[in-house]
């Protein structure tokens, strides 16, 4: 529940701000990345240093961020967790770039033995699918697949879109956008 507050707390001074706020603090402040293997993909990500503008590691952040408050008992945290930070990764620009979740899919093959490796087959399955899919669907009716497109339509603020809790996919991403968005 201090997670969500913080978030809140957090988002709210956001909204309407022109400011550069620190919006890395945010992650940071929560230092909850308990999973070696999201750390080691986070890691490997932040090694990349082609320019992300608003689809970059503060992003990404704030997607796994999200991503811990829609986890539930039949969400795979690991997944949404690998997704923050993988969804984005293949971006050729700052704009549209409809192919990105696709090339995000492909990617992961590339590192399926590697930098992936001690991740199940399932979760993989699932991983490339919310990349392939999330600029295109609203929702899957995956559970998990489905926390993913939340969390990062959460963050669609950044670039000062406001997200319509009826698009978001889970109950809790709708209930979340709207204490955010639309003051309930
Ligand atoms: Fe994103």
């Amino acid at each position: 529940m201090k997670r969500l507050v913080n978030l809140l707390l957090w988002m709210k001074s956001k909204k309407g701000s022109s400011s550069d706020v620190n919006i890395h603090t945010a992650y940071e402040n929560r230092n909850d990345v308990h999973d070696d293997r999201i750390k080691r993909v986070r890691e490997y990500v932040l090694t990349d240093s082609r320019e992300r503008g608003n689809h970059g590691i503060d992003h990404w952040d704030r997607v796994y961020a999200n991503g811990q408050l829609l986890v539930s008992r039949k969400v795979k945290s690991l997944v949404v967790g690998l997704f923050a930070y993988l969804h984005d990764f293949c971006r050729e620009n700052d704009g549209v770039d409809l192919q990105h979740g696709p090339r995000a899919a492909e990617f992961i093959d590339t590192v399926r033995d590697s930098l992936l490796k001690d991740v199940g087959d399932e979760d993989i399955r699932l991983l490339k699918e919310a990349c392939r899919l999330h600029t295109v669907a609203d929702r899957t009716g995956n559970p998990t697949i489905d926390a993913c497109f939340d969390a990062d339509r959460l963050d669609l603020g950044r670039v000062g879109i406001i997200p319509d809790p009826e698009r978001m996919a889970t109950k809790k991403g709708k209930e979340i956008a709207k204490a955010l968005y639309v003051g309930n």
